[in-house]
């Protein structure tokens, strides 16, 4: 078996694994009858063609995995969810979405994120300037909350709420989930859409300029979102923003600190930073992999696969095929150009694709500027036990402050 996912090794480094796979068998079958896309060219192909879907329950074997979410809140939610729907379903709620990520609204809320990130760091300094510092607890899961949770209008006094909630709803993109993890999720999104539900209320009366506003305002102009579907994307967005994010800063920061000499090119040339971003996402992608459903037979890099299929695009294979990047292994802050697929494609291409570039940004950007020098404690790192996600648990950094 080229490709074992659960391989504790494939954990800590992917990257080889998914070399030896791409190399012998760029669409691969498991035992289980899943498909599995490595090349970049194909994954493209898969996200763009039409007769591959997002909707799972259009995968033959979806009945085997359905035992753990049938008739849940959860799987009530994940339905009415936008990733999980293909058109024409799919198209009108992404319109009324996309209402609410703009680039002029982006900007509008640029400053509240710079303050977020410094008003973090400023916490970490007033706690004695501390020399260790275990970045994913003190930064990188934090700030990404305080950000989506902003731009949906939510308090800060329930950030440690619905932390707490969107990380036990991650699970649901993981093969690997338990029953017992599927019930914590379940119970967790309960509390949320009661939550959430109850901010749209308040909004209906005194409404806002963020999220939930511009999502009630975009139903009372005459398009159907029913209350059930507003919440229901909105916690996709907290989920989707929030995890995603945090693991982008943790693996970017860890191979930037692993990288000295492009952290230095880095900061010698601070115009770098967009590109710096890009090559993060293509490097070590926080989203390992997307799913597709296969409405009919059809075929992928020559091979034929059946109606029903599930197929999965490796995205950190794609990201590192040496027929689009040369010198794929190497982490280049100016990579140019650098067509990755860490965000997917196609009409599910990430609709907070912009949104996080400024997150990664301006996190970047404010931890420069504070730490003078960075070390990674090796022996401390840990990854965490997913295979669709890929972040640390713990990112223990040795730091010199300014
Ligand atoms: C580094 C951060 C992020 C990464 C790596 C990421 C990655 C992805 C990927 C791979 C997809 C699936 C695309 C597909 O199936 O083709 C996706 C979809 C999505 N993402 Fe993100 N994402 C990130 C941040 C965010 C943020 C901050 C938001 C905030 C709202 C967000 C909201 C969404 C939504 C709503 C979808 C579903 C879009 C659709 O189905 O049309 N993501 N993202």
């Amino acid at each position: 078996m080229p490709l074992d996912l659960r391989d504790p090794a494939y954990r800590i480094d992917p990257y080889p694994t998914l070399a030896r796979a791409r190399e012998a068998e760029p669409v691969h079958r498991d035992s289980w009858g899943i498909w599995y896309v490595l090349r970049h060219a194909d994954v493209v192909a898969v996200q763009k063609d039409a007769r591959l879907g997002r909707d799972l329950r259009k995968w033959l074997g979806y009945a085997m995995v359905r035992p753990y979410l049938a008739d849940s809140a959860l799987e009530r939610c994940i339905e009415q969810w936008m990733f999980s729907l293909d058109p024409p379903a799919h198209t009108r709620l992404r319109k009324l979405v996309a209402r609410a990520f703009t680039p002029r609204a982006l900007e509008a809320v640029r400053p509240f994120i710079v303050a977020a990130a410094n008003e973090l760091l400023d916490e970490l300094e007033a706690s004695g300037r501390p020399e260790a510092v275990e970045l994913m607890t003190a930064f990188a899961q934090a700030f990404p909350v305080r950000v989506i949770a902003h731009i949906l209008g939510l308090s800060i006094d329930d950030y440690a709420a619905l932390k707490a909630w969107s990380d036990a709803a991650i699970i649901v993109v993981e093969p690997t989930a338990r029953r017992k993890q599927m019930q914590a999720a379940d119970a967790a999104v309960i509390e949320m859409m009661q939550y959430l539900r109850a901010q749209a209320a308040r909004r209906r009366t005194t409404p806002g300029n963020d999220v939930i506003s511009t999502l009630l305002r975009a139903a009372e102009d005459g398009d159907t979102l029913s209350e059930e579907e507003l919440i229901s994307q909105l916690v996709l967005m907290f989920v989707a923003g929030h995890e995603t994010t945090a693991n982008l800063i943790g693996n970017g920061m860890l191979a930037l600190a692993r990288h000295p000499a492009e952290l230095e090119r880095l900061r010698a040339d601070p115009s770098l930073m967009p590109a710096a971003i890009e090559e993060m996402l293509r490097y070590d992608p926080s989203a390992n992999t997307n799913a597709r459903a296969a409405h009919v037979e059809l075929e992928i890099g020559g091979i034929t696969i059946p109606a029903g299929s599930l197929v999965i695009n490796m995205l950190g294979a794609a990201n590192r095929d040496p027929d689009v990047f040369s010198d794929p292994d190497r982490f280049d802050v100016g990579r140019a150009p650098n067509p990755h697929v860490s965000f997917g494609g196609g009409i599910h291409f990430c609709l907070g694709a912009q949104l996080a570039r400024i997150e990664g940004a301006v996190a970047f950007e404010a931890l420069l500027a504070r730490f003078a020098s960075i070390e990674v404690d090796e022996a401390g790192v840990l990854w965490k036990n997913l295979i669709n996600v890929r972040g640390l648990e713990s990112l223990p950094l040795r730091v010199g402050w300014r």
